[in-house]
């Protein structure tokens, strides 16, 4: 049977395809590659990979039905969804292409899954890559962020994400399509091997932002805002190592696959849903010092003022994901996530 893992040959996806093949499974790729990388998932992984788009419902039905030349190990077995677009910026300047994308395209995956589990008589497990950013700015009494913090998503990036979720609600009280949902928070660093990272163009995350500068290869990294409400002034995030990521989707994969479930307020079927962080935030101001420390190099900082729709502070409790899952993060203090990114970016840029 196949694992299918739309988007993976992105960021997060390609380091989890690893994960499966890592754990003995037998992984197809569904990429639009729009921002995916082809040599990360052809020369790197060595996986199949169909370049296509999650809306093609033709393409849909002949990987579900097991008809696609390129399938490794028969029909799909579970999918694993990280195809989305996920820019906040572009999200508010285009919102119908963010809701086409990530939120129509979904639709189409889940009615060819309904109906391939219908044609068998077995469902077909999904686990989906949600966001902290569906929780849009949470009271400071809300942190640590739970599953059950009511969800308020302030842009539309933030919105087609918590609208799949209610897709995912919807589809497993109705059709009992089984489901994790993963609310990341900020996913970092990179494989240990090296040869994995993070390579989103445009780049607009911190720390590699903040390599960037460090490497000589950008002038400058921008603080947005040093009059937060925090310890430093400076907003604090919840970085989780890719790795570890990759490592709960296995994990997640694994519970579907036993038949877990969750049962929602009506009593019937509902989505696991997990956060994924570590319970632990750090400053951008932090960020900075730790990777001038792991990198020993020098950078220049420049203020800027607060970006809209930042918050202060975002940090998980991920209590969860620890103990209805087992999930341990293993790599994600900050130095190590530093530390890993850094190896691959410069073998990267070398
Ligand atoms: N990076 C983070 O910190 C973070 C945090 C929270 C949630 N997420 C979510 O995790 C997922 C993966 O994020 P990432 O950082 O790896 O992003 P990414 O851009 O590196 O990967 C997404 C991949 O999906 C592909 N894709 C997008 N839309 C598609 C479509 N309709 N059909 C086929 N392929 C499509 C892209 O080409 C890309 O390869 C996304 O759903 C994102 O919203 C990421």
């Amino acid at each position: 049977m196949t694992i299918l893992v739309t988007g993976g040959a992105g960021y997060i996806g390609s380091h989890t395809v690893r994960a499966l093949q890592r754990a003995g499974q037998s992984v197809l790729v569904l990429d639009n590659l729009v921002y995916g990388h082809r040599d990360i998932a052809e020369a790197v992984l060595q996986v199949p990979l169909v370049e296509g788009q999650l809306g093609d419902r033709v393409l849909l039905d002949q990987l579900l039905q097991g008809r696609h030349p390129l399938l490794p190990a028969g029909p799909v077995q579970a999918v694993l969804h990280f195809a989305a677009y996920a820019y906040v910026g572009e999200s508010v300047t285009d919102p119908a292409l963010y809701y086409r994308n990530n939120l129509g395209d979904t639709l189409v995956l889940l009615e060819a899954l309904r109906a391939e589990s219908e044609r068998r008589g077995a469902q077909i497990p999904l686990v989906f890559s949600s966001t902290c950013a569906t929780y849009g700015i949470p009271e400071p009494d809300q942190i640590p962020i739970r599953e059950s913090t009511p969800q308020r998503p302030i842009n539309p990036y933030g919105r087609s994400k918590w609208m799949v979720e209610q897709l995912l609600a919807d589809f497993a009280a109705a059709y009992g399509q089984p489901s994790v949902i993963f609310r990341y928070f900020n996913a970092a660093g990179a494989d240990p091997a090296g040869d994995l990272g993070e390579d989103h163009n445009p780049e607009t995350h911190l720390i590699p932002l903040v390599l960037e500068a460090l490497a000589g290869r950008r002038a400058a990294i921008q603080v947005y805002g040093r009059d937060y409400p925090t310890a430093d002034g400076t907003c604090i995030r919840d970085y989780i190592h890719v790795s570890d990521l990759a490592a709960a989707h296995v994990l997640g994969l694994d519970r579907l696959l036993a038949g877990g479930a969750a049962v929602g307020e009506s009593g019937a079927a509902a989505p696991l849903i997990y956060n994924l962080g570590t319970g632990r935030g750090y400053s951008v101001q932090e960020v900075i010092a730790a990777a001038r420390r792991v990198t020993g190099a020098s950078l220049s900082v420049h203020d800027a003022p607060r970006r809209p729709g930042d918050p202060a502070e975002l940090v998980a409790d991920a209590a969860r994901a620890r103990t209805e899952l087992g999930w341990q993060p293993l790599r994600s203090d900050l130095e190590t996530i530093l530390a890993d990114a850094w190896a691959w970016h410069q073998r990267r840029w070398s």
